[in-house]
């Protein structure tokens, strides 16, 4: 099977630190997958997704995307990667509008310096139709609440079209019913594009039905990693998991 994500034995460690945050590392994810991690807080769920789109360089190891050795340069695979990240703080005043941000996701996929065309128009259009934020396209990103914003940066994301697709906490400032209309258009893009999603969720309940498989994190480490009915058993979550999913 056609490997999207692969990682051998790898260390993070933050600069100026001198424990690694990521401690060997290895985890290897197929084409296809939907992948939920979960964990508490300081765990390195954000790290493990910034060492996989190269945002951060790790220091030993190995880091593949799509049968690519990243090697520290995160612009090869950039244009494949989708990332929602967990903090995005917002300035207030920035002149972008909703729709200028949706577009800024094309730029990702064709190049900075190309000329956008109709057809990405089209699709950044038909994204933010498609996320319910139509309504809210003229708007300055600065001064929208944090779950319009949220589902900006979504919109942004899918209009990528990436094959892979990081989101950091995405459901955080939605509402019950907005993570519920939310990870319905997740599934619907999992199924239909064929994408690889590695979702890290607060919230166990939120975990979208298509997710296959389940990989908890604790102090840097993967201390568990199945399919979902294995990882999520009642009993598992009481005994050693206890805390852990936060
Ligand atoms: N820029 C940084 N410099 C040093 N340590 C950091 C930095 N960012 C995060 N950390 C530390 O790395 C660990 C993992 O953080 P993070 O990946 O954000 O965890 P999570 O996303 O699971 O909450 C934490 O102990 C955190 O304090
Ligand atoms: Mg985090």
């Amino acid at each position: 099977m056609d490997k999207a994500i692969e990682l051998n034995a790898v260390d993070t460690t933050y600069e100026g630190e001198k424990i690694p945050c990521l401690k060997n590392i290895t985890l290897h994810i197929n084409k296809g997958e939907f992948i939920a991690v979960i964990g508490p807080n300081g765990a390195g769920k954000t790290t493990l997704l910034e060492t996989i789109n190269g945002l951060l360089e790790s220091n030993r190891g190995e880091v593949k995307v799509l049968g690519k050795a990243l090697r520290g340069d995160g612009n090869s695979i950039r244009k494949y990667v989708g990332y929602v990240p967990q903090d995005y703080s917002i300035d207030e005043l920035t002149p972008f509008l909703v729709s200028d941000v949706v577009l800024m996701g094309r730029y990702g996929k064709i190049g900075l310096l190309k000329p956008i065309t109709k057809k990405d128009k089209e699709i950044a259009s038909n994204m933010m139709e498609y996320m319910g934020i139509n309504n809210i396209s003229k708007r300055p990103i600065g001064k929208l609440s944090g779950g319009q914003a949220q589902k900006v940066m979504i919109a942004r994301a899918l209009a990528k079209e990436p094959e892979i697709i990081l989101m950091d906490e995405p459901f955080s400032n939605l509402d019950f019913e907005a993570r519920r209309e939310v990870s319905e258009k997740l599934i619907h893009f999992h199924k239909n594009k064929g994408m690889t999603f590695v979702i890290v969720i607060h919230d166990i309940a939120s975990i979208p039905k298509s997710c296959n498989r389940v990989i908890v994190m604790d102090n840097g480490r993967i201390v568990a990693d199945g399919n979902k009915e294995d990882i999520l058993k009642p009993e598992l979550l009481e005994m050693g998991y206890k805390g852990m999913v936060c």
